[in-house]
């Protein structure tokens, strides 16, 4: 009774749009074309393609195992099977956490776009107007609330009344509106030396921090180490084939990204700005392009429509980690789990959002609360709770029981199991662990 209370998909189809729903956010539209276009464009996205094709396929099945074996929360599922591990589900809950109190405030600017392109786009100096928008204390605040009441909204309407139901429109949209903004994109005159870049690789561009960034990027945008997908796997039934699924949601969130770096690259390369120009390339670079280009105000719209889906489906994911743990293990109300936790994320909101501008000189280890919130979860807790998945699986509850939970013992086809299991028991902890020990400056390539 209690199991059924919980929620669950009410499709396969359903379960897939909320998984990829989960994995395509600002992690694909945002991010990644400007860490490839700041880290050489083609060498970043083939170490990008390598890493999703071994460590992200790998610890995206783990997860969504372990949460259709145990049917609980990331942190209840680790103590579930062995309660010596609950402490990498409750870094799991805890990276959500963090990653929402900035999350929160990216969405909330994508709002400010959007009502910006319907009345005419961003006129003037693009940067100059990015910058004093989100430097000032209160408006920043009020689109960021906006955003955090439509997700906490949604994950409020439940599994499938609420992020199935959403995650099963926005996706197809978003590929929709996606495809036409690429399509206008690669047939701007000059759109040839974009893609030239976004697809030779220069190897001599190629250093380690290109894969420091590319393995933290993989994590963040498959939503992978944080217990998202054994969340959002402990609400699927045993019908449900999990080595397929394991390979369409990477496949779809690896294909929206690539599709953004083909609609942002062309672009950037045609009216002759900089690949490299970091987070302000969505909200600077692309603004300024949409102003000089024919239909551009009703391009920019769609795309930054598309962007805010993207950004929601993501951003209920992360809300769920964290309503799930309170549901399960304190007894919360849905309704109590998702207001009171969109209440108290709000109030780091602010935090991320006044380091922009009246906070800015607060410095934590040399970094701002935003720029603090995004280092430790993608490159510390994301790294780490993959890396501990790993362990876990291989050495602590065992692969065979994995196995068998992927398999319904003997019921699914698993072709890549000899594959998974070398990924898991070894080659994807070293990897993660390598770059991991980087990170923290423990080693130097
Ligand atoms: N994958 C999301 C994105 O690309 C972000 C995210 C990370 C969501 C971790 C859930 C968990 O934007």
């Amino acid at each position: 009774m209690e199991q059924k209370n919980r929620g669950t998909w009410a499709s396969s189809f359903g379960f897939i749009m909320a998984a990829a729903g989960s994995a395509v956010g600002l992690g694909n539209l945002w991010k990644f074309p400007y860490l490839a276009g700041m880290n050489g464009g083609g060498a970043f996205v083939l170490i990008y393609l390598l890493i999703v094709v071994f460590v992200g396929y790998t610890i995206m099945l783990g997860e969504m195992t372990i949460g259709r074996a145990t049917q609980l929360n990331a942190l209840g599922a680790y103590k579930k099977l062995n309660k010596k591990y609950t402490w990498v589900g409750a870094c799991g809950v805890l990276a959500g956490f963090l990653i929402l109190s900035f999350y929160n405030v990216v969405g909330g600017w994508v709002i400010k776009y959007i009502i910006q392109f319907l009345f005419g786009g961003v006129k003037g100096n693009a940067s100059e107007f990015f910058g004093s928008f989100i430097s000032s204390a209160a408006e920043p605040l009020i689109w960021t609330l906006v955003f955090a009441a439509f997700t906490g909204y949604i994950v409020w309407r439940g599994i499938s009344g609420g992020i199935e139901k959403f995650s099963k429109v926005m996706m197809p949209a978003l590929f929709v509106l996606l495809v036409v903004v690429v399509i206008r994109s690669v047939t701007l005159p000059g759109a040839g030396a974009g893609l030239a870049f976004y697809l030779t690789p220069d190897f001599s561009k190629l250093t380690p921090s290109t894969i420091v960034a590319a393995l933290g990027q993989v994590f963040f945008s498959l939503s992978l180490g944080m217990g998202c997908m054994i969340t959002y796997g402990s609400y699927l039934n045993k019908d449900e084939n999990l080595a397929k699924d394991a390979f369409i949601v990477p496949f779809m969130d690896t294909a929206v990204a690539l599709l953004a770096g083909f609609a942002i690259m062309p672009a950037v390369f045609a009216f002759g700005y900089e690949p490299g120009a970091g987070p302000g390339l969505m909200f600077i670079t692309l603004p300024s392009i949409f102003a000089e280009m024919p239909l551009g105000t009703i391009f920019g719209l769609c795309f930054f429509i598309l962007v805010l889906f993207a950004a929601v489906t993501s951003s209920i994911s992360l809300l769920e980690v964290c309503a799930a743990y309170c549901i399960d293990e304190f007894k919360w109300s849905r309704t109590k789990a998702t207001w009171l936790l969109t209440g108290i994320i709000f109030i780091l909101n602010i935090l991320s959002s006044l380091s922009m501008g009246p906070l800015s000189h607060v410095l934590i280890f040399g970094k701002n609360f935003f720029d603090l919130f995004d280092f430790i979860t993608s490159n510390i807790l994301l790294p780490l709770g993959g890396l501990m998945m790993c362990i876990f699986i291989g050495y602590v509850w065992g692969i065979d029981n994995a196995i068998a939970e992927i398999t319904q013992n003997g019921k699914f086809p698993f072709k890549s199991r000899g594959f998974w299991t070398l990924m898991v028991k070894v080659i994807a902890p070293i990897a993660v662990f390598i770059v991991f020990l980087n990170t923290l400056g423990i080693i130097k390539f």
